[in-house]
């Protein structure tokens, strides 16, 4: 009843009429397409517009960002930037970190909408810095008596964020104040369920200006007075939502008109919006940077490891080096030169490492980077389970990441194109590296073995002994025999050093 001290009654009937609270299809009327699932919790930190765009429909008005998240902003008569939620949930909780715009008239919301307009609120009037307004409606009933209740924030919610949560269930709703409840609603407290929210609810936030002169008395008096444009711009911040969905699924849908949670079904399978969040929580890392990521122990191993893999990342450095240097021809030509010369070391140095014995498979790295520690084909592959060391086995990449594929230095234009991106869970048909004069080069599979070369190069399938080796690289005279290295897939590999 705090309410009706407030306002006048010709307010009460107006109180619900928010910028945002509409339905595209009210099921209760009509079968409706079903409302896509969030499926899943997750936490929607507002500090990118991508966060928006991915789950959210910008339904009125441009948003902007900055250092305090997304921003909503009232700068003249008309604006009402409101963003609406591609997802639906049934049951759960959403929790808000906001700073509410200042300016008489102006409102802050926060609101979820069902498609049968069940609706649960947050409202903040801009010409009261010290109080929350929570309200709800069932079914669209827009008879208010004693819904719209105001709550004491701890400080002023113009000046400092504050975390506003509703927490909903098939039994009751409850809204938070920085974790303190504030207020409970029952089920059978809502007219005895009937105006009770519970169906699918978007997750609306937006801001309006109920103080516009050219709304209605009741709206301007509810909105605290009218909206002064000229003390304006009037911004409502957002920082994160959290929303977890308390079911799981792909879709509710309803079942019959009742609009009862009892009529929803919920359609089993993935949530796409969940899996688009999915995705885009992933890094995508090109192959140079993950290898630029590696420890140059774990490099080392790499080049020595060899094999096609090696080969790749090889040219993923050489690759990424030429991208980072695009800058003239004669840059890059100086640079070809150097990248040939590291090449060589490189090539060297794996050399180096075979007459060492060394090499391929490096346990400790394994151990601590799983199979992104390893350099293509050598060793034998250790499952998951097995995986020495103390340590949880390490996160991989869901198998659905693409990387990109790094071209061939050979087949690659003049200017580096764009990788194209390839399953990461394609079968390695990594092409071997063509030969580039003056120097062959020798990495890949068979292509790459070097008769009497001492087999120092064990990359790739050991086997033929029928290669002709590089006249580039003339080791095999000077290397002493040696045997029982454990690279390759077999030790015909390398079988004579
Ligand atoms: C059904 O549609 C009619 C006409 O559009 C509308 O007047 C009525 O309020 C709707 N009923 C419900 C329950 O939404
Ligand atoms: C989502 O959060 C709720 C608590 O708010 C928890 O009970 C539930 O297990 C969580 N669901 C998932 C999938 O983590
Ligand atoms: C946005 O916030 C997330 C989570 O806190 C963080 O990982 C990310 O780096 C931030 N992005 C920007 C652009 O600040
Ligand atoms: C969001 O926008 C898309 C594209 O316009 C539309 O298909 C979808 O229904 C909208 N989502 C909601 C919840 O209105
Ligand atoms: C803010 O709202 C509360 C609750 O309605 C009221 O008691 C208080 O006087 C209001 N403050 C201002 C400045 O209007
Ligand atoms: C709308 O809500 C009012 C107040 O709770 C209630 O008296 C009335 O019966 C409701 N109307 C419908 C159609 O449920
Ligand atoms: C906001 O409050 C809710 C309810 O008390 C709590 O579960 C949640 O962790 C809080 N969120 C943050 C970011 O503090
Ligand atoms: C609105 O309020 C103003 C001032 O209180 C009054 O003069 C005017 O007649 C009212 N208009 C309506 C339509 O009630
Ligand atoms: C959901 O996705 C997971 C992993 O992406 C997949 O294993 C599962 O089969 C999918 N379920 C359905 C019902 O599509």
């Amino acid at each position: 009843m705090q309410l009706l001290s407030i306002l006048g009654a010709s307010a009460l009937l107006l109180a619900p009429v928010f910028a945002q609270t509409f339905t595209n299809c009210n099921p209760l009327n009509t079968t409706c397409p079903e409302d896509p699932a969030l499926g899943i919790n997750h936490t929607f930190v507002f500090n990118t517009s991508t966060t928006v765009t991915d789950s959210f429909n910008i339904t009125a008005g441009a948003i902007t960002y900055g250092a305090n998240g997304a921003e909503f902003t009232v700068a003249k008569k008309g604006d009402s930037p409101t963003i609406e939620s591609q997802f639906y949930i049934f049951f759960g909780s959403v929790s808000v970190i906001m700073k509410a715009a200042t300016g008489q008239g102006i409102i802050s919301s926060i609101v979820l909408e069902s498609d049968d307009l069940d609706e649960v609120d947050w409202e903040f009037m801009g010409g009261n810095s010290t109080h929350a307004e929570t309200n709800y409606f069932g079914k669209g009933n827009t008879t208010s008596f004693d819904r719209a209740f105001y709550y004491p924030v701890s400080s002023n919610v113009q000046e400092n964020f504050h975390n506003y949560t509703t927490l909903w269930t098939s039994e009751q709703l409850q809204w938070f104040i920085d974790g303190e409840l504030v207020r409970t609603l029952p089920y059978a407290a809502a007219n005895n369920g009937n105006n009770y929210p519970q169906t699918p609810m978007t997750v609306r936030m937006g801001i309006w200006a109920g103080g516009d002169p050219g709304n209605s008395n009741g709206t301007i008096e509810w909105a605290g007075g009218l909206t002064d444009y000229s003390k304006g711009p009037y911004t409502m911040y957002v920082q994160s939502a959290t929303v977890n969905d308390f079911s799981t699924g792909k879709a509710y849908e309803y079942s019959d008109h009742s609009g009862s949670w009892q009529s929803i079904k919920i359609i089993t399978g993935n949530s796409t919006v969940a899996q688009t969040i999915a995705a885009a929580a992933v890094p995508h890392l090109s192959l140079a940077q993950k290898f630029q990521a590696l420890p140059s122990s774990t490099k080392l191993a790499i080049y020595g490891g060899g094999g096609a893999a090696g080969a790749l990342l090889l040219f993923a450095i050489i690759f990424s080096c030429i991208r980072q240097r695009r800058k003239g021809r004669q840059e890059r030509d100086a640079y070809n030169a150097k990248v040939e010369a590291e090449r060589e070391q490189a090539y060297r140095d794996q050399m180096e490492l075979r007459e060492k014995g060394l090499g391929g498979w490096d346990n400790n790295e394994y151990a601590t980077q799983g199979d992104d520690a390893l350099g293509g084909w050598g060793g034998s592959y250790v499952p998951t389970a097995q995986k020495p060391g103390n340590g949880p086995p390490v996160p991989k990449l869901p198998g659905s990441v693409t990387v990109n594929e790094v071209p061939s230095r050979t087949n690659s234009p003049a200017i580096p194109r764009a990788a194209d991106p390839v399953s990461r869970m394609q079968s390695p048909q990594l092409a071997s590296p063509t030969p580039q004069s003056p120097r062959n080069w020798n990495g890949g599979n068979q292509g790459g073995l070097i008769q009497n070369a001492g087999n120092a190069y064990s990359g790739g399938y050991g086997g033929s002994t029928n290669i002709l080796r590089s006249p580039s690289f003339p080791l095999s005279p000077q290397v002493p025999p040696q045997r029982g290295y454990p690279g390759g897939y077999n030790n015909g590999g390398y079988a004579r050093f």
